[in-house]
């Protein structure tokens, strides 16, 4: 799998380091609510579950699957969802989990069903990775781990159509 990269981005222990800090900043800003993170899947499990691990404050997951790409390299726009109805989140405190931050698509989509469907008393985001591009919409997080360059990276639960998911660090497909 390695030879398929053109470099590694970030190795595991720069990623532990920046989850340590993360983790800090989340566990003070919501410490004393009810919290209720939702994560995205696939691709944030990996960085759900190391993330969570080093919050100690007593939360609810619960997940949500969307399906944005279809395969390719860049975002159709259209945002799928496998679950007609959203976790439980009235009068809650919301976070939720994404791999990564591009179009924008994804988050702006999951936000405004959120906001139609549900009640939560707050709701934030926290991305792994944030490209640095203009977005198609206007959709930002409240906490990210990486900001990267507009390159299509896979591993640590990012995939190339389903491929790389596990690889123990992030690195930048050849194209
Ligand atoms: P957005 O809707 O364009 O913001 O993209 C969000 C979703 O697209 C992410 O949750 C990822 O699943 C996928 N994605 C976007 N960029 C990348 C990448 O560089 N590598 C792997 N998956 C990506
Ligand atoms: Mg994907």
């Amino acid at each position: 799998m390695q030879s398929d990269l053109k470099k590694v981005l970030y190795r595991e222990d720069q990623i532990a380091a920046r989850l340590d800090a993360l983790a800090v900043q989340i566990t003070e800003d919501y410490r004393g609510n009810d919290l209720t993170v939702l994560a995205i899947l696939n691709g944030s499990l990996i960085f759900m579950a190391d993330l969570l691990r080093r919050i100690p404050l007593p939360l609810k997951l619960d997940c949500l699957r969307v399906k944005s790409y279809h395969g390719g390299t860049v975002s159709t726009g259209h945002v799928e969802f496998d679950h007609a109805a959203l976790p439980d989140m009235d009068g809650r405190h919301v976070l939720l989990l994404d791999d990564i931050l591009d179009s924008g698509h994804t988050l702006a989509a999951i936000v405004d069903t959120i906001r139609a469907e549900a009640k939560p008393l707050s709701l934030k985001s926290c991305v792994l990775l944030r490209k640095m591009k203009k977005r198609s919409r206007p959709i930002e997080a409240d906490y990210i781990g990486f900001d990267i360059e507009d390159e299509f990276v896979v591993g640590y639960g990012l995939d190339y159509q389903e491929r790389y998911r596990n690889l123990p660090f992030i690195g930048v497909l050849k194209t």
